[in-house]
């Protein structure tokens, strides 16, 4: 990409790139080899809810709740970026794109996605139980977090993740995000869980928005393009058509 040289890189991007927003879910990263939650055989048909994803579960038994979680993350070091996360980086070469992941793995990142939010958490991440909730990486060299793990104020480490029943710090920053779009794109979400699926209600009249999924999806607006396709196929799909106009 050429830009004339008295504009910086970010003006070009923040001024004339046109904005994609991407709003992702389970079904971006099952292409990788990760289990969505809510199709047949997902994680939700294996565990409850209750039990290790609510505040409630974590009282009742930690040491539960953080096993969940460290299968989650030694799950996610032997799996890798999609090509469908792969073409979502590739459009920065023409696009101001932000990433509003409901996702907990690291695969955009990965991917190469230079701006991605995370509105339900990060599992490479842990946080303290004390007042300061200070946030900490995890070593992908030592993924288990285990009872007795604390902060260096002496508080109990949790995984950084938005359980059900918790308040969802980042949605108004993804609100933002989405009210200034010039396009939404929604992929791999089956848009049950809020505030997060409320988010498309937030595009200006008039944007466009886009499904990739290769399932039926409900709570939609009416006159959203749908591309009824995994992720890898939809984004090069997208791709092909927003490089034609
Ligand atoms: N490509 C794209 N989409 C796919 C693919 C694929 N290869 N395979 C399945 N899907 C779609 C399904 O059709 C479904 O619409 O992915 C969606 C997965 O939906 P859910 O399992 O409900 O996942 P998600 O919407 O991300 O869940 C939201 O719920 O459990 C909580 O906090 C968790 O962030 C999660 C939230």
């Amino acid at each position: 990409m050429i830009f004339p040289v008295h504009l910086s890189y970010e003006f070009y991007r923040r001024n004339i790139m046109k904005k994609i927003v991407v709003f992702t879910g389970a079904g971006m990263s099952a292409e990788s080899g990760i289990s969505t939650f809510r199709d047949s055989g997902g994680l939700w048909d294996q565990y409850r809810i209750e039990d290790v994803a609510t505040p409630e579960g974590w009282r009742k038994n930690p040491e539960l709740v953080l096993e969940f979680y460290n299968q989650r993350r030694r799950q996610l070091l032997e799996v890798t970026p999609n090509e469908g996360h792969a073409g979502l980086a590739e459009l920065e070469a023409n696009f101001d794109v932000e990433i509003v992941t409901q996702n907990v793995d690291n695969l955009h990142e990965r991917a190469g996605s230079s701006h991605v939010l995370h509105l339900h958490g990060e599992l490479m991440k842990v946080r303290s139980t004390g007042s300061g909730a200070e946030v900490f990486d995890v070593e992908s060299s030592h993924p288990d977090v285990k009872l007795g793990d604390k902060c260096p104020k002496g508080y109990q480490l949790r995984p950084h993740i938005v359980w059900f029943g918790e308040a969802v710090p980042e949605f108004e920053h993804a609100a933002n995000l989405v009210s200034n779009a010039d396009m939404l794109v929604i992929i791999g979400t089956s848009m049950q869980v809020y505030p997060a699926a409320g988010l498309v209600n937030y595009v200006k009249h008039g944007t466009p928005v886009w499904l990739i999924d290769p399932n039926v999806v409900s709570n939609l607006p009416a006159g959203v393009r749908l591309i009824a396709k995994g992720a890898s196929e939809g984004v090069a799909e997208l791709k092909t058509l927003l490089m034609k106009r």
